[in-house]
């Protein structure tokens, strides 16, 4: 079943918000391989990176990579707007629909767009859980396009080089949380 018969079959497709959205869903399609496997952030540890980085009302959340949508969708539940950025077509159907079935598609879009040429300016918080090499390579990304004063939080691995804010130890799980802030300075280095 693809995105546009599990909205029709769900019934949501008539209901409010979700018959908008099921009109509108962008076309999904493989743009290249993708730079890392799926691998969920565990739920509770999606709540520690909100806490984290002070996600509420008025935020702006791009999950870079968001597999089943769960960040955005977590972060749409405390008042915030998500942007979930996925490469995987199949994923992204997922996602669309975990944000349909959740319910908070006002808030959450998912886009089909790989992460490296995603515009990233319109966000207030970026959340990633993506391999080291790849944090290094958006480091000047995040540098260029956030604003001073945005958050960015990643599960598992650090930002080469950018000396995060806050380190947490995450219980249970031999990975830490790292917190960043964009500050005036970050935005003249490379
Ligand atoms: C480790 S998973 C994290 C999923 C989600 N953020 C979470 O924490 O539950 C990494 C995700 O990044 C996606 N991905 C890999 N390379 C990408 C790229 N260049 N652009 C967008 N997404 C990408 C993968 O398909 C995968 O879903």
């Amino acid at each position: 079943m693809n995105r546009r018969q599990f909205v029709a079959a769900s019934g949501l497709g008539f209901a409010g918000t979700a018959a908008a959205q099921s009109t509108d869903l962008p076309p999904c399609a493989y743009i290249r391989t993708a730079d890392v496997v799926y691998e969920p952030t565990p739920r509770g540890v999606v709540e520690t990176m909100l806490d984290l980085a002070r996600v509420g009302t008025g935020d702006v959340v791009y999950d870079l990579g968001c597999g089943d949508g769960r960040i955005v969708v977590a972060a749409a539940r405390r008042g915030a707007s998500g942007v979930g950025i996925e490469i995987d077509p199949h994923l992204v159907e997922w996602a669309q629909a975990n944000v349909l079935a959740e319910r908070v598609g006002e808030r959450v879009k998912i886009w089909n767009q790989d992460l490296f040429l995603t515009d990233l300016s319109a966000a207030s918080v970026i959340a990633l859980y993506i391999l080291p090499e790849m944090n290094r390579r958006l480091r000047p990304k995040l540098f260029r396009e956030l604003k001073v004063g945005a958050r960015v939080v990643a599960n598992g691995f650090e930002v080469p080089g950018w000396k995060p804010d806050r380190v947490i130890d995450v219980p249970t799980r031999y990975l830490n949380a790292y917190l960043y802030t964009v500050k005036p300075e970050d935005k003249t280095a490379t």
